[in-house]
């Protein structure tokens, strides 16, 4: 990880679960971290705990609802302004809501479209062209997947998050593949996780927690942690390594 110390990192999604901790060890390896969120305050509030610990590099937190491209652009001006702007671009923030294909409510569909497949694509245009401008060719797009990406469980509240997931598959092969004809050397990953014991499920469920506390009480499942060291993995292959697809999932679970 040597190589990314003082570079510029956006981790959106910071201010809970997976973004928070994949943030908390990049502030830990040295790198300046932007973390994006709704809840500011509770990313303001990890990196006075990173700080307390002593971590070399520094978390900077910003507020943006990434279901709003103009909060996005906005954002991205800023990281501009103050930091000139992002070598590492970490499309973390996503949500399930659970609503099946056939009664599910349109306005949460868009939500869960705006947040998982709009504002991930818009950021990693933004890092893309961010890189560009000031020519860093090492760069790195990492998009948080889920092995509901990859195969349509049975499992009918979450078909409608299946398909932003699908997208997600899609997407970063895309970009791997458009990156490759622009002769770029910026990388592209899906970290696709297996159940990760966070706000997630409760967030889905906010109105039947015991249906979280259930399906958080199967198996061990993964730490927020467990991804953040995936993701230091990730970043930390050599430049020439493209690593695709990487699916991390607890060992006891049925869903691989
Ligand atoms: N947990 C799992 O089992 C699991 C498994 C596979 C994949 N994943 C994927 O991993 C990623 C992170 O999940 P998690 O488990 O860490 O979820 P989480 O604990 O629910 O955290 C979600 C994060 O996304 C942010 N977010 C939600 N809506 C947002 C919006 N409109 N604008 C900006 N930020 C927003 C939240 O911040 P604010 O609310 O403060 O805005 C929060 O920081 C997601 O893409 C998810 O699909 C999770």
């Amino acid at each position: 990880m040597d190589r990314w110390r003082g570079r510029v990192a956006l981790v959106t999604g910071a201010s809970v679960g997976i973004g928070a901790a994949v943030a908390k060890e990049l502030v830990r390896c040295g790198m300046k971290v932007v973390g994006c969120a709704r809840n500011v305050d509770k990313i303001q509030e990890l990196a006075e705990e990173c700080k307390k610990a002593g971590y070399s590099g520094v978390l900077v937190p910003i507020k943006c609802d990434l279901t709003k491209e103009e909060e996005i652009l906005s954002m991205f001006a800023t990281i501009k302004e103050q930091h000139k702007g992002v070598d590492v671009c970490i499309n973390n923030a996503g949500l399930m809501l659970p609503e099946p294909l056939l009664s599910g409510k349109t306005s949460n569909w868009r939500n869960m479209l705006d947040l998982n497949v709009i504002g991930l694509s818009i950021c990693a245009r933004e890092a893309y062209q961010s890189m560009k401008k000031r020519n860093v060719d090492d760069g790195h797009i990492i998009n948080l997947n889920s092995v509901v990406g990859h195969s349509v469980y049975p499992f009918s509240e979450g078909h409608f998050y299946t398909g932003t997931k699908f997208a997600v598959t899609a997407l970063t092969e895309g970009l791997r593949q458009e990156l490759r004809e622009a002769k770029s050397h910026i990388r592209a990953t899906s970290i696709s996780p297996g159940v990760v014991e966070t706000e997630f499920a409760y967030r889905a469920y906010s109105q039947e927690p015991e249906k979280a506390k259930m399906l958080y009480s199967q198996h061990k499942n993964l730490s927020g942690r467990d991804i953040a060291e995936t993701v230091l993995y990730v970043l930390g292959a050599p430049p020439h390594v493209q690593i695709g697809e990487l699916t991390v999932a607890p060992v006891e679970s049925a869903f691989q």
